[in-house]
């Protein structure tokens, strides 16, 4: 993307995000309607779904082309990644947002015939909002981020999916052991940031398209990788167990899986 195309839709999605931050701080002290979708542990409020609407509106406005793949469904059918495709996350760590009132996260990114063009995702409670797009870089507000340090898995923090460790799928138990201790987060968007910063070497999770393709683009501009725990790049319109790691770590979590 050319830097001045991009400048235009940071400002433009900047905006966005601010109005969505606004709305979530003007429901914060309020009791919120809650309503489950697949299960108790899969929430979602109407902040969720007012935010998404406000995304879809926007983004019909100034990208009347685009297709939109929004978490609530208040986009497209989407079935395929051709031509532009916002993919929107409007609050992610909606339980978290539920019960904690912190670590959540808004996500929104910019995809054309499958590739990563542009990213945004915002950290509310820690006013962070990390953005970037393909060949420019990413920035930690105004902020050029530089890219983490390689470190192998024995040598870092490892933010693993609850379940995923409970039922000890694909060796994750393993990989807890052989990190320097376990993270959970509950927000994809948030433990994203955290290998984004350094701060941990990966995460892993079950994700959807809405949960990893925002981090997906910022990550892999800042020389980490994105991946399925057999090595396999997932598409965007992937559903399954993705991590995001400095390559040393993803090379050790890769070759666990068959040792
Ligand atoms: C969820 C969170 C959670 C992850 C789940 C996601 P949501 O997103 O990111 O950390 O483990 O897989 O569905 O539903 O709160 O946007
Ligand atoms: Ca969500
Ligand atoms: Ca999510």
């Amino acid at each position: 993307m050319q830097e001045a195309t991009y400048q235009k839709w940071n400002a433009q999605v900047t905006a966005w995000i601010d109005e969505a931050k606004a709305n979530i701080l003007e429901h914060f002290h309020e009791p919120l309607d809650v309503e489950q979708k697949s299960g108790r542990r899969d929430l979602v409020t109407q902040v969720d779904k007012e935010n998404e609407q406000r995304f879809v509106a926007h983004i019909r406005e100034s990208d009347p082309t685009a297709r939109i793949l929004g978490e609530e469904g208040l986009g497209d059918n989407v079935q395929d990644d051709k031509g532009r495709l916002w993919i929107i996350d409007p609050l992610d760590g909606t339980m978290n947002f539920v019960k904690q009132r912190d670590d959540f996260a808004i996500m929104l990114s910019l995809y054309i015939d499958g590739v990563g063009q542009a990213a945004w995702l915002c950290d509310v409670m820690g006013n962070r909002l990390f953005h970037g797009a393909k060949g420019l870089g990413v920035w930690l507000n105004d902020d050029k981020m530089t890219a983490p340090a390689n470190l192998p898995l024995s040598e870092g923090l490892a933010a693993l999916s609850g379940p995923l460790v409970t039922h000890d799928v694909d060796h994750m138990q393993a990989i807890a052991a052989a990190s320097l201790g376990m993270r959970i987060v509950g927000s994809a968007g948030i433990a994203f940031t955290k290998v984004l910063r350094g701060q941990q070497v990966c995460y892993i999770s079950y994700l959807r398209p809405w949960d990893f393709a925002t981090g997906k683009i910022l990550a892999e501009e800042l020389g980490l990788v994105v991946s399925t725990v057999d090595g396999q790049t997932p598409t965007v319109l992937s559903y399954g167990v993705v991590l995001v790691a400095t390559k040393q770590a993803q090379k050790a979590i890769v070759a666990m899986q068959t040792a």
